[in-house]
C-alpha cells in the first residue's frame, strides 16, 4: 500500500490509520484499474513530498496544480547556465530567449496536437489575457451576436461588455437543474437563431470549473456548422484531459499553464485557428507588435501571427519552465491523471451523499451529476444541518484550516451555473441591485441565497487515496452539526 500517512491526526476528530489502509484496500479492490496509476504514488513522495511532510490536503487543483520539485530545478539550471536578454533584438543573449521561447511555443502545439499550419499559440499572462484578446478584437457590429452557456468563468461573461460596446446582441444559453447540463437540443435553437448574422461568437467551458460537468465537444462542429465561431475555455479540462486539436478544431482556446502543471504563474496561452486569428481586429498596436511605426506619417504595420497579438516583451525567462511543465507531464501521462482522477472522483462522490446525520437526513447537497458520467474531478457541494439548511461556507473553511485541508468555497467567478445551482431567477436578480455602500453579505441577503456559496473540491496530478479518505474523515465533523458560530467574517468579494 503506496499511501502516505499523515504525520499527525488532523482536526478534531481522532485520526485512523488503520482504517485508512482498509478504506484503501476496498478501493482499490473496486477499482483494480488504479493500480496502472501507481507512478502518481512514487511521485508523490518525491516531487510532492512537502504535501505529506506538512500534512496538507491539497483539493483546490482546478484553482491551480501543483508543480513537482524537479520543474523548480530543472528552470533554475536553465537560467543558471545561460545568459538570456530581451529577445527583441538579434545580439547572441537575445537569440538564446529566442530560442527557448519557440522551442516552448512549438512544445505546446504538439501537446495540443495542434498542427502548426492551422493553430497558432499565443503567450498571454493567464486564460482570461487569452480571453481578453479575443474579446477585444473580435468583430462585433451591430445585427453581430456573442452567445455564451451560463456555464461560464466571469472572464468569460466579460466578453458580452465587448459585445455591447459594438451594439452586438448578448445572449446565454441556461442549465438544467440538477444536472447542470445544457439541454442540446436547446443550444440547437439558439444557434440557429441568430442565423443571419455577419459575425457570431459561442463560448463555452469543455469542463465546468463549477459542476465539474464535462460540456460536449460536438458542439464544436455543430456551431461552426451554422456560421459560429467558437470559443472552447479549456482552462479546466486541459490539467486533467487530453485535448487533440487535430479532431476537434475549436477556434479560440484559453488555457492557463499554472493550472496544468502548477509552475510557472503568470504564464497561459491562446491557441487560435488561423483563419479565425485573421479576423480579428486589434484595437491598438505596441511595442512587439508592429513591422514599423512612425508618429510623423501616422504608420503602423502591424506584424502577423502570433506575434501581433504578444504586446511588448513576452515572459521570456518563464516560458521556458512551459516545455519542462509538459515534460513532466508527459513522463506521468494525462491519460493515466485522468483514469486516476476519474477513481477518486467516484469514490468521493459516492462518499459525499452517503454522509448522514444520526437522524438519517442527508448531510450534504450535491451541485451538478451525481454520478461520475460526463463529469470531471470537480465536485460542489454544500453540507446540510439536519433540519435542511446550508451549512456555512465560511464555517466549512474554519474547519478546513484546522484539518490543513485546501478547498475552494464561493461561487468560483462562474455567476451562472452558481445561480442555476441556487435557484436564482431572472426576476429575483434583475429586482436586486447593488447599491452604493452595500457589502457583498448584503447582496447574497437581499437575493435571498441561503449561504455565501458553494465547497469545491477538485482532484489532480497528485492526488491519493488519502487525500480524499481525509477529507471525508474531516466531512464526518459535519454530521450533527446544528449551530454554527456567529462571528464569521463578513464576505466581501466573490
Ligand atoms: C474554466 C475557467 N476559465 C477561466 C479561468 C480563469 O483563469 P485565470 O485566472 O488563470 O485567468 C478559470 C480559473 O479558475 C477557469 O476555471
Amino acid at each position: 500500500m503506496s499511501t502516505t500517512v499523515p504525520p499527525s491526526a488532523p482536526g478534531g476528530l481522532p485520526f485512523d490509520p488503520a482504517a485508512l489502509a482498509d478504506a484503501e484496500a476496498a478501493f482499490r479492490g473496486a477499482h483494480p484499474a488504479f493500480a496502472e496509476t501507481a507512478i502518481i504514488d512514487e511521485l508523490r513522495a518525491t516531487e510532492y513530498g512537502r504535501l505529506d511532510e506538512r500534512g496538507d490536503v491539497y483539493l483546490d487543483y482546478t484553482g491551480g496544480s501543483l508543480y513537482a520539485a524537479s520543474q523548480i530545478d530543472d528552470h533554475l539550471r536553465v537560467l543558471r547556465d545561460t545568459t538570456y536578454g530581451n529577445p527583441h533584438s538579434i545580439n547572441p543573449t537575445s537569440s538564446a530567449s529566442t530560442v527557448l521561447v519557440e522551442q516552448a511555443r512549438a512544445a505546446v502545439l504538439r501537446w495540443f496536437n495542434a498542427p502548426e499550419d492551422e493553430y497558432a499559440c499565443i503567450f498571454t499572462p493567464n486564460a482570461t489575457g487569452a480571453l481578453r484578446l479575443v474579446g477585444e478584437a473580435y468583430p462585433f457590429g451591430p445585427d453581430d451576436t456573442f452567445l455564451a452557456t451560463f456555464d461560464n468563468h466571469n472572464s468569460v461573461n466579460g466578453i458580452r461588455e465587448f459585445a455591447r460596446a459594438h451594439g452586438a446582441r448578448t445572449a446565454y444559453v441556461p442549465l438544467e437543474a440538477p444536472d447542470l447540463r445544457v439541454n442540446e437540443g436547446l443550444l440547437r435553437r439558439y444557434l440557429d437563431e441568430a442565423a443571419p448574422a455577419r459575425h457570431k461568437l459561442f463560448a463555452y467551458p469543455a469542463q465546468s470549473n463549477f459542476s465539474g460537468v464535462k460540456h460536449s465537444l460536438d458542439w464544436i462542429a455543430l456551431a461552426q456548422e451554422r456560421g459560429w465561431d467558437v470559443i472552447v475555455d479549456c482552462a479546466a479540462f486541459v490539467p486533467t484531459n487530453r485535448l487533440d486539436l487535430s479532431r476537434v478544431k475549436p477556434d479560440f482556446v484559453p488555457i492557463s499553464f499554472y493550472k496544468m502543471f502548477g509552475y510557472p504563474t503568470g504564464l497561459g496561452a491562446l491557441l487560435a485557428r488561423l483563419p479565425a486569428l485573421e479576423r480579428l481586429e486589434r484595437p491598438w498596436f505596441s511595442g512587439g507588435t508592429v513591422v514599423a511605426a512612425n508618429v510623423q506619417g501616422d504608420l503602423v504595420v502591424p506584424l502577423s501571427g502570433h506575434a501581433l497579438f504578444e504586446d511588448g516583451t513576452v515572459n521570456y525567462l518563464g516560458i521556458p519552465a512551459i516545455e519542462i511543465g509538459l515534460d513532466h507531464l508527459e513522463r506521468i501521462g494525462i491519460d493515466t491523471i485522468s483514469q486516476r482522477v476519474a477513481a477518486l472522483c467516484t469514490w468521493l462522490l459516492e462518499a459525499l451523499q452517503e454522509l448522514r446525520h444520526s437522524d438519517g437526513s442527508p448531510a450534504t447537497r450535491i451541485y451538478g451529476p451525481a454520478t461520475r458520467d460526463g463529469r470531471g474531478g470537480t465536485i460542489s457541494f454544500n453540507f446540510l444541518h439536519p433540519d435542511g439548511r446550508m451549512v456555512d461556507e465560511r464555517f466549512v473553511d474554519v474547519i478546513a484550516a484546522e484539518h490543513r485541508i485546501s478547498v475552494r468555497t464561493g461561487c468560483f467567478c462562474n455567476s451562472g451555473a452558481g445561480e442555476t445551482a441556487f435557484s436564482l431567477s431572472k426576476d429575483t436578480l434583475i429586482g436586486a441591485e447593488f447599491a452604493d455602500g452595500m457589502i457583498l453579505d448584503d447582496y447574497i441577503r437581499l437575493i435571498g441565497m441561503p449561504t455565501g456559496g458553494a465547497v469545491r473540491v477538485s482532484l489532480g496530478l497528485a492526488s491519493n487515496f488519502a487525500d480524499v479518505h481525509r477529507f471525508m474523515h474531516f466531512a464526518t465533523e459535519f454530521r450533527d452539526v446544528t449551530d454554527i458560530p456567529a462571528d464569521l467574517p463578513p464576505r466581501l468579494a466573490c
